[in-house]
């Protein structure tokens, strides 16, 4: 008889071979316990936290996330507010822009990162589609965030024209963020992704969408792709604070893409990027090297294989040879 893995098994199952158990070494997956931020206890960012923090000129930071391990080191990393943001579209999922992301899809990302932050505000993206036909269906879906994947608040893109719905969501006690300037859902419309409130009608409108949403108490209002004058006036004018992104250094926050930062979107930044890493060199090196260590047989070592416990390895050596004796 030949002593494949099967056969060995079946002779663990039935008795024959009794494995020692219970070491930490058999621990396959050791999941770290724990919180990892040892500094100050650290307050929960709050909507009302965020009017404070404008108050007191403090800058608000906010960063993209869209999975549990990323989010818990944003968090973890002291930013105000995480945002599953819909471009998880393009830099999760691969699809060509926001259009395409679905109801279901920002769910499933936004409940992997509820699980990876305690402190920072959990705001998600409603995508395309989710609140366009009816006030109803918005706030339907927006509820489906808050209670099925624990957002903390939804973020609409809009102004003026978006604002009877984000009052009918915010009574519907759920906070809401506002987006205008350029509105990447809004694409088709605009013809492109081109910085938005150049003109003096441009501006005016900017603004009519910003007090309007003001008014409306949003939580925060994010300014995408605006002149640096044009989010300055805005700023100095609403009480609500303003987050930019490609919108200068007169908003009350700043935002960024997670994937941007890290060099991880396989294309040419915008101009307001800043890359704080290269996780694209970090993944394709470590790849690199397991690839070459696996082909070169140099992975695994012996420290980084399990071992039989010597009464298992004696048993099992007794009974290969009464079976080869038996076969002879
Ligand atoms: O989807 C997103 O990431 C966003 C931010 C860029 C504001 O809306």
């Amino acid at each position: 008889m030949i002593y494949n893995s099967r056969s060995i098994i079946q002779m663990m199952c039935t008795g024959s071979i009794r494995y020692g158990g219970g070491a930490l070494e058999d621990t396959v997956s050791l999941i770290p316990i724990g919180d990892r931020h040892l500094g100050e206890p650290r307050p929960k960012t709050t909507v009302a936290s965020l009017r404070e923090k404008k108050q007191h000129h403090e800058p608000i930071t906010c960063l993209t996330a869209y999975d549990y391990a990323s989010a818990r080191l944003v968090d973890e990393a002291g930013i105000d507010i995480v945002l599953v943001g819909d471009s998880l579209a393009m830099t999760m999922l691969g699809y060509e822009n926001t259009l395409s992301v679905t109801m279901e899809e920002m769910l499933h990302h936004t409940r992997a990162v509820r699980r990876g932050v305690k402190h920072a505000l959990l705001v998600a993206d409603m995508p395309f589609g989710s609140y366009h036909a009816t006030a109803d269906e918005a706030v339907r879906n927006a509820s489906r965030f808050v209670k099925e994947a624990g957002a903390e608040g939804v973020k609409i893109e809009g102004g003026e024209k978006r604002v009877d719905l984000i009052r009918r969501i915010i009574d519907a006690e759920i906070p809401v963020a506002g987006h205008i300037g350029l509105t990447p859902q809004s694409v088709n419309v605009m013809g492109g992704y081109k910085v938005q409130g150049k003109s003096l009608a441009g501006i005016e409108q900017l603004m009519r969408d910003a007090v309007a949403l003001d008014r409306a108490a949003v939580a925060c209002i994010y300014l995408e792709g605006i002149p640096r004058e044009v989010a300055g006036m805005i700023t100095a004018e609403v009480s609500t604070p303003t987050i930019g992104i490609g919108a200068g250094l007169d908003c009350d926050g700043q935002v960024l893409v997670l994937h941007d930062i890290l060099n991880l979107t396989f294309a040419t930044p915008a101009k307001f990027v800043r890359r704080y890493g290269d996780a694209a060199a970090l993944i394709s090196d470590a790849v690199q090297a397991f690839r070459t260590d696996v082909a070169s047989r140099q992975y695994p070592s012996e420290g980084e294989s399990y071992h039989l416990p010597k009464e298992t390895q004696a048993a099992l050596d007794t009974l290969l040879a009464r079976k080869r004796s038996m076969r002879r």
